[in-house]
Order: structure tokens, then C-alpha cells, then sequence
């Protein structure tokens, strides 16, 4: 066991107080550079033509929530003062290894679109005479000109799909459904996962500007007042998940260069749970030269989630994956890596947080509100919640009870429904 080796890993995965108050600085300085369109950001800021919701917004809709490897179509009703009902969910993975794979560079736009057009058939029962208004959360970098026309501007989070890149999505949705002869479902409005989160949480809860995805991919949204510039007030979806102005490790790059699309999503691929796992890695096999062994954020949180003095479970987990002997002590290096790719991690998404806070109010006097965020990481991996906390007050020292993260569970079938419902911000 090379001890020396684990604890320079572990420092190059450090970011002290000062390293995240820089991140947030150039974060604000690439939201405000972003929003005069000087050119200078990293960010898209990609409008979204939708406000926030009166909360008072009511009927029946048909949801799509396509984000990650898990499709689900909901039909929802909407029953105004915040509140809502699950009619019908249908749920299904995009790929089952083995039986088919329509996310691989194999597969093609009229395959994944006929097989969602099947899930929305089934969620309608096969009517095809009443009229559905759909709302479609479409979880990856798209630019529009209305609240309908999303195209796709490219894949991230690995996925390889062919003709899709480019294309408005929902005109490809509407010639699937076409296919199926289910003209009576309407697509109306494509918004982000992050925009549905916030929409979501805004119905709920009000008072909040921040809607945030912290799962398979990392994105942030907000609301944008374009204050003194003459343009409407809406969502501005950050694709914050492309910022690249931090400084990566040997570890960082090389996960670069073997992903699917180089130099592209730096934020994401430092922070989120499609990333983590394989940064870890390549951690370890620069420590054993084990060559690439598959790690995935499921196993930094069981890692992670292991507190016994013997590291019982640490230690299960590796052997089973290494086929070594492992002993206490290397599990204890394992988790305190595993644990600072996850605290930086976590740093990180609250450093952009708290740009935007510092992008809304320049002149300080934070507003009490929440931060909506979703998803498995936030959600699920241990110590994340409490790393965020600890960082929101190395950043914004006093002011950091103003902000509470909220976790908005499942926020993206009801934000598509919402955005249905909800008179878009015309342009
Ligand atoms: C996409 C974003 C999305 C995020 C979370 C990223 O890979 O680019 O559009 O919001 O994942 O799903």
C-alpha cells in the first residue's frame, strides 16, 4: 500500500475555502458576461420562454421526462394551490443490455421516438380520440426560439443516439406519434430537467430562483429579470454543466479523453454521478495498476455509507471488483478518496449556486428563499447534503441562511405538465 501515493491523490481532489470562493466568482462573472452575450461565457444560457407558475394552474396534461436512462411518461392532473395528481405513470429503461440499446451510437432518432411514442400510447390507453396537451422534459442542451422548438444542440451524459443532434425534438416526437396514428396527443412545450425543477418547486413552495439537477448529469437553471435590458423576465437554462473555467487533475483529463464527447461538459464530468464512479477509477488504478476497473457512484456511496471500524463493506466491494486481498488499511485510503471526490463535488455545485446569488444581488441582502434541487446524487450519496451546507457558509459566511436546498423529488413529470398548462413568455 502506497500511502504516499493515496494522500497526493487526495490533495489533488482538494479544494480549500478560497478555491471555491474563486469558482463562484468566475461563475457570476461567466452568468453576467452570458446574459450581455459578450461572447466571453462558458455558459450557453440558453432561454427557456417559460415565467414561473402562478401556482394556481389546473388540468389534465400528458408529461414526458426524457433526461437520463429512465423514460417516463405520467398523465397529471393538475389541481391549482400548489397541489396535483398522478393518473398514470409508465416507466422504462432505454437500454436492457442484451435485449436492445436505443441511447448507443447504433440506434437512430426513428427507433428511441417510435419506442417513446409506444410508452405514451400506453400511458393514454390507447385513446385516440381525446385531445392531450404534452409537455416534454427534454434533459440535454437545446436551443429555442418558442416553448416548442427545442433542438437538440448535443448529446451529453454519453448518450450517442444518430440524428437526433441538431433536430428539433419535438417535431421528431410529432412524427412518431404520427406513426402511431396518435395525433390527439399534442406535444406544446419542451423545457430542461433544471426548468421543471424549478417550475415544480415555484408551484409548491413559491419563493424560489433556482432550479438544480444533481443526478446522472449536473445542470442549474434561473429566473432571469433582465433587469434595465428590455427583454422579458423568464428561466435561463445555464447549462451550467459546460462551465469550464476550473482547474482539472490528471484524473480529470483522462476521463476527458476517453469520454464520448472531449473538452465538452467539464463542471459535469468533475461533479456528477455519471463521472464520479470512473474518476475513482482511475485513482485506483494509477495506485494498483489494476487496469480499468468499473466504479459508478453507486459504489462511492456504498463506500461511503460504510462507518465500521473494519470497513467490512469497503473492503467486500473491492475484492469483489479487483479480485485482491484488501485490508482494513487500504479501505480506509479508498474511502477517504472516495470521500474527497465527493466533497469536491459538492463544492463545486454549490460554488455555482452561490454566483448566481451573487449575480441576482450585487449589492448583497439575500432574499430567504429555496434552492430546488433534484436527483440521485443530492438525494441519495451520503455526505453530499452535508459538504453543500458546510460550503454554502465558507462562501457566503452570514447570508448563508438565506438559502435552503430543498430536495424537489420528481420534479420533472410535474414541471413538463406545468409548462403545458402555463402561457409561454413570447419574444
Ligand atoms: C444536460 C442538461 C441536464 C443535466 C441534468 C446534462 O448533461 O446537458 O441539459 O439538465 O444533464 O439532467
Amino acid at each position: 500500500m502506497d500511502n504516499k501515493k493515496f494522500q497526493e491523490m487526495i490533495d489533488e481532489f482538494t479544494l480549500d475555502s478560497d478555491a471555491i470562493k474563486d469558482v463562484a466568482a468566475s461563475f457570476r462573472y461567466d452568468i453576467e458576461h452570458g446574459v450581455k452575450e459578450t461572447g466571453e461565457s462558458s455558459l450557453r444560457m440558453l432561454p427557456s420562454y417559460i415565467g414561473l407558475p402562478t401556482g394556481k394552474e389546473t388540468g389534465e396534461y400528458l408529461a414526458l421526462d426524457f433526461g437520463g436512462t429512465n423514460l417516463r411518461v405520467v398523465l397529471i392532473r393538475l389541481d391549482g394551490e400548489g397541489k396535483f395528481e398522478v393518473i398514470k405513470k409508465v416507466a422504462k429503461p432505454l437500454v436492457v443490455p442484451g435485449e436492445y440499446d436505443f441511447i448507443c451510437a447504433d440506434a437512430n432518432a426513428d427507433e428511441l421516438f417510435d419506442f417513446i411514442a409506444d410508452m405514451i400510447e400506453e400511458a393514454v390507453d390507447g385513446n385516440r380520440d381525446k385531445k392531450y396537451l404534452l409537455g416534454h422534459t427534454f434533459s440535454f442542451p437545446s436551443s429555442q426560439t418558442n416553448i416548442y422548438n427545442a433542438r437538440l444542440i448535443i448529446w451529453t451524459k454519453e448518450f450517442a443516439t444518430k440524428g437526433v443532434e441538431g433536430e428539433v425534438v419535438n417535431d421528431l416526437l410529432k412524427a412518431a406519434l404520427a406513426r402511431k396514428n396518435l395525433t390527439n396527443v399534442e406535444p406544446t412545450a419542451v423545457i430542461n430537467d433544471t426548468v421543471a425543477v424549478l417550475l415544480a418547486a415555484a408551484y409548491k413552495l413559491g419563493n424560489v430562483n433556482i432550479g438544480s439537477i444533481y443526478a446522472t448529469g449536473h445542470n442549474t437553471c434561473y429566473y432571469e429579470t433582465f433587469t434595465g435590458m428590455g427583454k422579458p423576465a423568464m428561466v435561463i437554462n445555464m447549462e451550467s454543466g459546460g462551465f469550464n473555467k476550473l482547474a482539472i487533475n490528471k484524473y480529470d483529463y483522462k476521463l476527458d479523453m476517453e469520454s464520448e464527447k472531449q473538452y465538452e461538459q467539464r463542471l459535469e464530468k468533475m461533479v456528477s454521478g455519471r463521472y464520479m464512479g470512473e474518476l475513482l477509477s482511475y485513482c485506483l488504478d494509477d495506485a494498483w495498476n489494476i487496469g480499468k476497473v468499473e466504479f459508478t457512484s453507486i459504489d462511492i456511496s456504498t463506500i461511503l455509507a460504510d462507518n465500521s471500524d473494519s470497513l467490512d463493506e469497503v473492503c467486500d466491494l473491492l475484492k469483489a471488483k479487483i479480485n485482491a486481498d484488501i485490508t482494513t488499511d487500504d479501505a480506509i485510503w479508498v474511502k477517504a478518496l472516495a470521500e474527497t471526490i465527493a466533497s469536491r463535488s459538492a463544492r463545486l455545485v454549490v460554488a455555482t449556486y452561490c454566483g448566481i446569488m451573487w449575480h441576482l444581488y450585487p449589492n448583497g441582502g439575500i432574499p430567504k428563499q429555496f434552492v430546488a434541487v433534484d436527483g440521485s446524487v443530492y438525494e441519495k450519496m451520503p455526505t453530499i447534503k452535508d459538504n453543500m451546507q458546510k460550503a454554502i457558509y465558507e462562501i457566503l459566511g452570514e447570508e448563508a441562511d438565506k438559502l435552503e436546498l430543498v430536495l424537489e423529488n420528481g420534479g420533472s413529470a410535474l414541471g413538463a405538465a406545468l409548462a403545458a398548462a402555463m402561457e409561454p413568455v413570447e419574444c
